[in-house]
């Protein structure tokens, strides 16, 4: 096993890889084990904590610059022929712990805010099998976190979760399946639990104004949006009823004009 301890342009014999375009000597501990993985880190970026695991081979992690946000800081566990993808200025509070196994991939968009102690597992770390069947009850799932996404703290993102932009999920919530954009979800499974909202980085405390009662003490970032999912879109029926309608309206119309040009 190779390990480095310095984030910097790095090959091996066996053919992993760092593609990096500056030099970091502290806080860093990556682990190759297999062949063939690559870690790219796509500009500058603030980095308090990062631990890797190359355990397998083929694996990916991608990590985008960062500026004006607290630091990155997490613990990568990266499989066989896994991929682990992290956006423009990502921050955490404490160090993330992030897995993948069995081809399965992490990715984060940009912006988005891990609080403390947070776990983002696309595997279970351990197989479980049905007795009858033989079969895997607990494959590796992918998981897709948007942009602007607000992780509270303590909260699990697992296997097959998909996190629509602008959303935030409340503490010590456990994230099991897709949740829509801009929905603040919470419980265990998370839960939507209200819509249609955003939510900005500035801090209550520490950043002024000290008293933010309306959106106009802060900068709107570009993801305020209305949730988008199937509750907030017209059903099949109302659909083929405006439709119809549409379609009835337009007949009256023609109907109208060649009285008139006959009259
Ligand atoms: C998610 C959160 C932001 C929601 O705040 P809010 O908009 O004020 O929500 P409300 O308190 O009105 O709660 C709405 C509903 O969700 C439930 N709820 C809120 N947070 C919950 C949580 N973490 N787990 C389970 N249920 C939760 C409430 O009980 C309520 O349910 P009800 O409508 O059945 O009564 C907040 O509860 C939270 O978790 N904050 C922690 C943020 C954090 O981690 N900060 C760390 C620093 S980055």
């Amino acid at each position: 096993m190779n390990r480095v301890t310095t984030l910097e342009a790095y090959q091996d014999d066996r053919g992993n890889r760092i593609e990096f375009d500056g030099h970091v000597d502290k806080h860093v501990r990556i682990k190759f084990r297999g062949s063939r993985n690559v870690l790219r880190v796509t500009g500058p970026v603030n980095i308090a904590d990062l631990g890797i695991d190359f355990d397998c081979d083929d694996g990916l992690v991608e990590i985008g610059p960062s500026r004006g946000v607290p630091a990155l800081r997490a613990a990568i566990r990266v499989g066989d022929g896994c991929a682990v993808r992290i956006g423009r200025n990502v921050s955490m509070t404490t160090t993330a712990a992030m897995s993948t196994a069995e081809g399965s991939s992490i990715t984060i968009g940009d912006d988005v805010m891990i609080a403390s102690d947070i776990q983002i597992r696309a595997d279970d770390g351990h197989p479980i099998f049905d007795v009858r069947t033989g079969r895997r009850a607990n494959p590796a799932r992918s998981i897709v976190i948007g942009n602007h996404v607000w992780l509270g703290l303590g909260s699990c993102v697992l296997g097959g979760a998909t996190i629509g932009n602008g959303t935030v999920v409340g503490m010590r919530s456990i994230v099991t399946r897709p949740l829509p954009n801009n929905v603040i979800a919470a419980g265990s499974p998370a839960r939507v639990v209200k819509r249609d909202v955003a939510w900005e980085r500035p801090h209550l405390t520490l950043d002024p104004p000290f008293r933010k009662p309306t959106a106009a003490s802060v900068r709107k970032s570009e993801y305020w949006a209305l949730t988008d999912d199937e509750q907030s879109r017209p059903s099949r029926g109302r659909q083929l009823y405006a439709g119809a309608r549409r379609r009835v309206r337009r007949g009256l119309k023609r109907v109208r004009r060649r009285l008139r040009t006959r009259a």
